[in-house]
């Protein structure tokens, strides 16, 4: 018996880092995983990670067309949707006077457009009783010198789960936020790789070590993520779980 045995999931963002993490957990969990990226290669080493319960769809989550393909081929294929992780999401470094437009599009893009829209396009397959969670960061709680359009996206989804909590709660359906620390993907390495080495002061560092000493692993925050999609968390709704080591709160 798994936790998520005949639920159906997305898990946008997937290829990679803690989507993968968040599909291969729930595929044991027994659950059917949707999984997407924007790269093919990627996508398909990830399915065959996640093993017979994954299914790829190639996709961009800032591109309307792409989303309507990936629900009318989830509509077709399962009939409807029990958890949604908007997880797909990047950053830029860009301290303040450096911010560039094509860095602002692309972030805002992916991490708030493609959060709203995946959601909003998946309303329609979800049942009452849901679960959906929404990737935020813990640098939309702290001051991180350089990542001010990527936490005001973190902060902005913050508020999302609050709000469509409130929208949703008479359906049932729960929406969280789940908020990872510093956390070893490729992604964060990335991000915490382009700060300049000049800019090493601990708030500048968004890998600054946290209380426990280390950064978190992708399953961590999987963990954390089947807890808030299955019925262990069946009273929490417009809440937010840190992932973060205690980084934020000691
Ligand atoms: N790692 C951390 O330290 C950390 C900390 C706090 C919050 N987070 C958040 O956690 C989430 C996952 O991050 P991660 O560290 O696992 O990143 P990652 O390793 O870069 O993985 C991101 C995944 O999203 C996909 N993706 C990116 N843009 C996409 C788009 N427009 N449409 C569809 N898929 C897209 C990527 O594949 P393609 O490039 O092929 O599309 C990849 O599979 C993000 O929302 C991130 O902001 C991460």
């Amino acid at each position: 018996m798994g936790q998520l045995d005949n639920k159906t999931a997305l898990v946008t963002g997937a290829s990679t880092g803690i989507g993968l993490a968040i599909a291969r957990r729930f595929a044991t969990e027994g659950a059917t995983v949707y999984l997407t990226g924007r790269r093919r290669a990627e996508l398909d080493t990830a399915v065959a990670q996640v093993g017979d319960r994954g299914i790829g769809v190639q996709g961009d989550v800032s591109q309307l067309d792409d989303l309507d393909r990936l629900f009318a081929g989830i509509e077709e294929r399962s009939g409807r949707l029990d958890i949604v992780v908007a997880n797909a999401g990047l950053g830029d470094y860009g301290p303040l006077g450096k911010i560039t437009e094509e860095e602002y599009e692309r972030t805002t893009s992916v991490n708030l457009k493609g959060t709203i829209f995946t959601v909003q396009k998946a309303l329609p397959l979800l049942p009452d009783g849901a679960s959906v969670i929404l990737l935020s960061s813990s640098a939309a709680l702290r001051a991180v010198p350089g990542l001010g359009v990527y936490a005001a996206t973190k902060a902005a989804i913050r508020s999302l789960a609050r709000t469509w909590a409130a929208e949703l709660a008479n359906r049932r359906i729960r929406v969280n936020a789940l908020t990872p620390g510093p956390v070893e993907t490729p992604g964060g390495d990335e991000l915490r790789a382009a700060f300049p080495q000049d800019n090493q002061s601990a708030a500048a560092q968004p890998a600054a070590p946290t209380p426990l000493g280390r950064a978190g692993h992708p399953d961590e925050v999987a963990a954390t993520a089947l807890y808030l999609a299955g019925d262990q968390s069946s009273f929490t709704t417009g809440a937010e779980l840190l992932v973060d080591g205690g980084a934020t709160q000691l």
